[in-house]
């Protein structure tokens, strides 16, 4: 905040010239006269012309009179003139920001300012000494002006050094420690198995979470009695824009038939996903789960293929453990079978596969008598609970880090 003692007003030197002294000089208002009673300028009050200036009281009318009437010398402007410059000199290095600097420049060098009152009282001397005192009041505003301006210089550059120490960036500073994350169990098992069957020469197809009934079911020979097809498994939505029957796909088995139509075998894909359905929460059951969907069609694979593909890779996932295949059921494979891997001790059920149904290809305009492939579907949560030892599925949806750390 600037800080009125540090401008020229009020301060110590005489008001020059007096209000209504000199036609010339006109008002100085800057310079309260009751001030003005000691620097080195005091002594000139009795010769100012200024009644305001003078404690009338304290003034016989004689003085007044006589200071009406007096002139001034040559040595009192030039003292005046020396008080302003060790004043002004003072009062600018002391300024503490641009706008106190600007209200000294108005105050010592404005038009009704310090210097100006000076000049104005000049006119009352013999005309010989005026340009002394002319010549000396230049000098001082000049002086003055570049004052000011080393101060601003100044002001503004130690305000931008501030700056720039405030902002600067230390490079060499030790960082902050951000402990590392890491994936999620699911997802490291998601990853494993592509990266299983990456090797074994398959691509990485995808499909919607939001599937057709044609999708979901028809395509896949799944007949209209099915169970699954039941209000009570399925997350049925409101139909589409184009009134189709919407829901939330029960399987990732659809992107078999989303890849064929896109793409004509030979095909190798693994397909992984989330999945919905309608079951209670449960250790072993969620409603959202995770599958991986594997199809291989080409010429002349049969079920010797299946049986290879799919022991590979659980024993790449597991372990070098013992692997069976059952007989089973799936609508959209002939024969079916389940697969169970011998973990501690026991059969472990760990996927459904099978040869892909010649009705879906026929549905697909693809020839089985010419294209012949398998396909097997398994839950990734159930990899992972195997693997990991987890007890309760609800572990891997919870968040709760002081588990998922472990991992
Ligand atoms: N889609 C089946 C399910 O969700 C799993 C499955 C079984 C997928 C056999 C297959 C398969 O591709 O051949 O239960």
């Amino acid at each position: 905040m600037r800080s009125e003692g540090r401008t020229l007003r009020g301060a110590a030197l005489p008001e020059w010239p007096p209000p209504g002294g000199s036609n010339r000089g006109g008002s100085h208002a800057c310079a309260p006269a009751e001030e003005d009673t000691g620097g080195p300028g005091g002594d000139h009050r009795s010769v100012t012309a200024s009644g305001a200036a003078l404690p009338t009281v304290a003034l016989p009318p004689s003085a007044v009179t006589a200071a009406v009437s007096a002139t001034i010398t040559l040595q009192q402007l030039t003292d005046q003139l020396q008080a302003l410059e060790s004043e002004a000199a003072a009062a600018i290095g002391a300024a503490a920001d641009p706008a106190e600097l600007e209200q000294l420049r108005v105050d010592l060098l404005g038009k009704k300012g310090r210097l100006s009152g000076v000049l104005g009282a000049m006119g009352r001397l013999p005309g010989e000494e005026r340009p002394q005192v002319g010549q000396r009041a230049n000098v001082l505003k000049e002086q003055v002006q570049s004052l000011l301006g080393e101060r601003l210089h100044q002001l503004q550059s130690s305000a931008l050094a501030d700056r720039i120490a405030r902002e600067t960036l230390d490079v060499t500073a030790p960082c902050r420690y951000v402990p590392p994350g890491h994936r999620h169990p699911l997802q490291a098992t998601v990853e494993e198995i592509l990266d299983i069957f990456a090797g074994l020469g398959y691509r990485v197809s995808e499909g919607p979470e939001v599937e057709s009934d044609h999708y979901n079911f028809t395509a896949l020979n799944i007949p209209p009695h099915h169970p699954a097809r039941d209000m009570q498994d399925t997350f049925y939505l409101a139909p589409g824009a184009d009134g189709g029957e919407r829901l939330l796909r029960t399987h990732t088995s659809p992107v078999q038939i989303r890849h064929l139509e896109a793409n004509p075998p030979p095909v190798r894909i693994v397909a992984p996903g989330r999945v919905y359905r309608r079951d209670a929460v449960d250790a072993t059951h969620s409603p959202v789960f995770h599958q991986v969907e594997v199809l291989a069609l080409d010429e002349g694979l049969d079920f010797s293929h299946l049986r290879g593909t799919v022991t590979t890779f659980l024993q790449r996932f597991f372990g070098d453990l013992p692997v069976r295949f059952r007989a089973s059921y799936f609508p959209f494979t002939e024969p079916s079978a389940e697969v169970d891997v011998r973990w501690r001790g026991r059969w472990l059920e760990v996927m459904g596969c099978g040869m892909v149904d010649p009705a879906v290809l026929e549905g697909l305009g693809i020839d089985p008598e010419r294209w012949s492939g398998f396909a097997a579907g398994l839950g990734v949560e159930r990899f992972c609970m195997v693997r990991h030892g987890i007890d309760d599925i609800r572990r891997l949806y919870t968040s709760d880090l002081r588990f998922l750390e472990q991992f």
